[in-house]
């Protein structure tokens, strides 16, 4: 797994409207480019702030996230018709292989990025399949976010999504955050 895991007591933080200063919902639907007949999955979906942005534009999205207290938060704000609540890590998601058209993250690579998560993304994920990470970089700035020991640089996840087999369709190195856009291996 990556670094520490986000400190539910502080989910309140991540409905923050500021936190689009850093990824946009236009920026976020750009890179995904959603349709409304795909599954998709946010991994690490904490209260659902992005999922929310995606969520009217597909079939189905699956937001994961690892730790349930995230899960009952965005239940008690209110989960959308297309949104299911998928309690599992990245490392072993109770998904059928081939079952997702795309996937994204948001500040949340850095908690998961593991041999074990990337290989189960290129298993759930449909040959080809996008993956949208958008994450805090460790060349950042440090004006918001973790620390930059507890980031990946833009060339970390790079080596690291080639090394499980994804092709790199867009690599952006920015003053505090990355985005990176992959696809999925065919097999
Ligand atoms: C910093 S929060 C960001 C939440 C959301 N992506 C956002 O931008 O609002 C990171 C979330 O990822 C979840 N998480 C961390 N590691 C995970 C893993 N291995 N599998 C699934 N969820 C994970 C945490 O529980 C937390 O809710």
């Amino acid at each position: 797994m990556g670094f520490h895991t986000f400190d539910p007591e502080r989910a309140p933080a991540l409905e923050d409207a500021s936190r689009y200063r850093w990824c946009s919902r236009e920026e976020l639907l750009f890179l995904l480019d959603p349709r409304g007949e795909h599954a998709v999955a946010d991994l690490g979906s904490g209260t659902g702030f992005y999922a929310d942005d995606v969520a009217p534009h597909v079939d189905t999205l699956y937001a994961i996230d690892i730790q349930d207290e995230m899960h009952e938060f965005y239940r008690e704000k209110g989960v959308p018709e297309t949104v299911e609540t998928v309690h599992a890590g990245t490392d072993d998601l109770p998904l059928a292989t081939d079952s997702l058209d795309a996937a994204f993250s948001v500040d949340t690579y850095h908690e998961f990025a593991s041999d074990e998560s990337l290989a189960e993304l290129a298993r759930v994920l449909k040959p080809g399949g996008r993956l949208v990470t958008v994450d805090w970089s460790a060349t950042g700035d440090q004006d918001a976010g973790p620390p930059l020991t507890e980031r990946f640089s833009l060339g970390d996840a790079v080596s690291q999504l080639q090394d499980a087999g994804f092709s790199i369709r867009r690599a952006i190195d920015r003053r505090e955050t990355f985005v990176c856009v992959a696809n999925a291996p065919d097999r």
